[in-house]
């Protein structure tokens, strides 16, 4: 089953169930948003979620793609990528938690084929505010799932304040082993998919207070679940990934983790210029700018002759084409360049910077910050810049 019919059978077993399908959106929140990027799908429904009447009814499905950097550190790992796409339901107001995790067993057992022996589900366990979520513990327990309650891990919320609540994970075994342990214990349980029950609003003083209906919002990693019914075992070996694992490892030679990251920020990159982002040092821009020099960094770091002008055309084509987007890929590519030749500028510069006698001990926090805010020099660009120190030895008595 390659994306698209992952994509189809989702769509369709809920259009089947009385959902109306939207358009996602792009990565971009409306204006006004406080947030810089659309990270989950439910971000652009936030006004329904909060009582709005949707002109497509209370039953809504549709794939969005989202950028989350709170999982920058993360990329290289088997599982996370900065620019994804979630397959989201959602419930305004119409039917419960519960009905939404059984249609989503029904859908990952029978739709999509995945031994029900190798699902676990987590609750959320209850704090002093709400109490446990025993509807969908009792639901997971009639379909014979393994479930574990937890606290922090089971309560979803897009920020700060706002609509948030009480979820259910589901998660799918990837061991090599029979499964054993719970998802908190061992990290071979691999999130797939979350259900929000969300139906409360954080106040900004911390209080909890009912929003005017009780929602239900879902969200599925689709390369999580694609790449697992592929067999794979990462995102990476996907098939939205194929293009970029045939051509990249014949143009630069990079260890896996390397791999994983230059791709992942590559093509996020790509996603973020179709979608109107130009790289700059504040905000969006800076995200990108981010992610076009980290992925530069790591390609530099053991070559410095490598350049964003060999990347083939195919694979910024591709992914345009996969987000249907309509930008042009020789702009895409005009603003990688341009911003590759920046940073080559940047790098002389540091160098330069560096090798003034004030740089040539330890480097102090105070220095790592005059570097960065004067120079322009990022952290973990200066420390790749230096000399590694010598490993000392410490002596055996
Ligand atoms: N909004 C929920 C999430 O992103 C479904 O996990």
């Amino acid at each position: 089953m390659n994306t698209e019919d992952v994509i189809r059978t989702f769509v369709e077993y809920y259009e089947e169930r009385g959902h109306h399908r939207i358009s996602g959106s792009t990565l971009l929140p409306p204006p006004g948003d406080p947030v810089l990027f659309t990270t989950s799908g439910m971000h652009p429904l936030t006004p329904y979620l909060e009582g709005r009447p949707h002109e497509l009814g209370r039953r809504l499905v549709n794939v969005q793609r989202c950028l989350r950097t709170t999982d920058l550190e993360e990329v290289g790992d088997p599982t996370h990528l900065t620019v994804f796409e979630m397959l989201g339901t959602w419930s305004l107001g119409d039917y419960e938690g519960p009905q939404s995790l059984d249609w989503g067993y029904g859908l990952l057992t029978e739709g999509f084929g995945v031994d029900p022996g190798l699902i676990h589900a987590t609750v959320f366990g209850g704090d002093e505010q709400v109490g446990p979520d025993t509807a969908a513990e009792q639901m997971w327990q009639r379909h014979g799932v393994p479930v574990e309650r937890t606290v922090e891990d089971n309560w979803w919320s897009n920020g700060p304040t706002g609509p948030c609540g009480p979820d259910s994970e589901i998660f799918i075994w990837t061991g090599d082993t029979p499964p054993q342990s719970t998802p908190t214990r061992d990290d071979r349980w691999v999130e797939v998919w979350n259900h929000v029950m969300m139906r409360h609003r954080r106040l900004p003083d911390g209080s909890l207070v009912p929003l005017p209906q009780r929602n239900v919002d879902t969200g599925l990693g689709l390369e999580r679940l694609a790449s697992l019914l592929q067999g794979k075992n990462s995102v990476f070996e996907g098939d939205v990934f194929t293009p970029w694992r045939r051509r990249v490892p014949g143009l630069w030679d990079l260890d896996e983790p390397s791999l994983r990251l230059v791709c992942d920020h590559l093509r996020s990159a790509v996603v973020v210029i179709g979608d109107g982002v130009r790289p700059g040092n504040t905000g969006r821009g800076y995200v990108l700018r981010r992610l076009v020099r980290r992925a530069l960094t790591v390609l530099w770091r053991d070559d410095p002759s490598r350049q964003l002008g060999d990347l083939p055309a195919e694979l910024v084509s591709h992914t345009l084409d996969h987000f249907r987007q309509t930008t042009d890929p020789d702009e895409v590519r005009r603003v990688l360049l341009d911003e590759e030749r920046r940073f080559g500028g940047l790098l002389r510069r540091g160098r330069q910077v560096l090798a003034r006698p004030r740089f040539q001990g330890t480097l102090d926090e105070e220095d790592l910050h005059y570097l960065h805010d004067t120079h322009g020099l990022p952290r973990e660009l200066v420390l790749s810049l230096r000399p590694r120190p010598e490993p000392e030895i410490s002596e055996m008595s």
